[in-house]
């Protein structure tokens, strides 16, 4: 098989639910994000994550002063960054206990396994650097590469910062999700150990500002995270579903009709269960269609509106 005939899957690929983005880029990058919403949602505590942590990484790369192209490719590697988690067994990702050694030693491959689906991927020098080093640590104790403060990329301190702040004021099976204000004082006092001190400072600050108030505990705009009430996982909710919408949980598989009270939105048990066909996990295209136009905007080094790609490469 020759060399190209392997990254033939990055041309070919598409999304029968996404609409005409616009463009090769367009496409491109919608094919990326499909796929870490994919990864995304193997995991049913997981909903909202990756545009959380997108955009927390674009308001935190806005403040430190980085233009539009910059804060756009911190944004997508925010939500690229765990791309590789699909090579990790669901039996680790989701185990509630600790996990062991050999286990752990899994999970850490990650990062590199996400850089080597990039592999060859016209925009994989946007989110690279994110991908790979989003764990490393300052103090030189992070993985893969155990890379020092100085070594680090930007871009992996931010989307580094962003994603442990979401995981910890998350819900997960075994535990309740941390106040931001409890995470804001781990992260403070982790800042030049596991964080960076500049990214980490201004990060506590954006967040004891209220910055964040719209995005912690939501998995979209205006979207309130909502949760299953017979079994705990977050039920996925798009933005244009309206009231009497049926959603479900792919834990449990109950039945929930969507509905709005003042000004809320509120699920309520129907006691069915969904079948099969209801059960499939469905992107939601039109998440996936307003971040690839947010980012097109502010990548001026794509021509979202030709059939060739015109990635012209980024400094960390
Ligand atoms: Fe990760």
């Amino acid at each position: 098989m020759g060399l190209l005939k392997l990254f033939d899957h990055w041309f070919d690929f598409k999304c029968p639910e996404l609409p005409d983005l616009g463009g090769h880029s367009a496409n491109l990058l919608a094919s990326l994000l499909t796929m870490a919403w994919l990864v995304e949602a193997r995991d049913p505590y997981t909903g909202g994550h990756l545009w959380r942590v997108s955009m927390y990484a674009r308001l935190l790369a806005e403040r430190v002063g980085l233009n539009d192209a910059d804060a756009a490719r911190f944004s997508l590697g925010g939500f690229l960054h765990d791309l590789g988690k699909v090579s990790v067994p669901d039996a680790i990702l989701r185990k509630t206990d600790a996990l062991t050694p050999s286990e752990y030693a899994i999970i850490k491959t990650h990062p590199e396994m996400g850089v080597r689906m990039l592999a060859g991927h016209p925009l994989a020098g946007l989110v690279a650097d994110a991908i790979r080093s989003h764990h490393e640590r300052p103090d030189g104790h992070g993985y893969p590469d155990r890379l020092l403060e100085t070594g680090i990329p930007r871009i992996a301190k931010v989307v580094g910062v962003c994603d442990a702040f979401d995981a910890m004021t998350s819900e997960r099976p075994y535990r309740h999700g941390m106040a931001p204000a409890e995470a804001c004082a781990i992260i403070r006092k982790l800042a030049g150990a596991q964080f960076s001190s500049e990214y980490s400072s201004q990060f506590v600050a954006m967040c004891e500002e209220g910055l964040f108030d719209c995005i912690v505990g939501y998995s979209d705009h205006g979207i309130p995270l909502q949760t299953c009430p017979r079994c705990g996982p977050t039920l996925t909710i798009r933005r244009e579903q309206g009231a009497g919408a049926r959603v479900y949980c792919h834990n449990c598989g109950a039945e929930f009709s969507l509905e709005t009270a003042a000004g809320r939105v509120v699920v309520t048990p129907t006691g069915a269960m969904g079948n099969a066909e209801q059960l499939q996990i469905e992107v939601d295209s039109m998440l996936i269609s307003r971040t690839v136009r947010a980012l097109a905007e502010m990548l001026p080094m794509l021509d979202f509106h030709s059939s060739q790609s015109q990635f012209v490469g980024q400094t960390t």
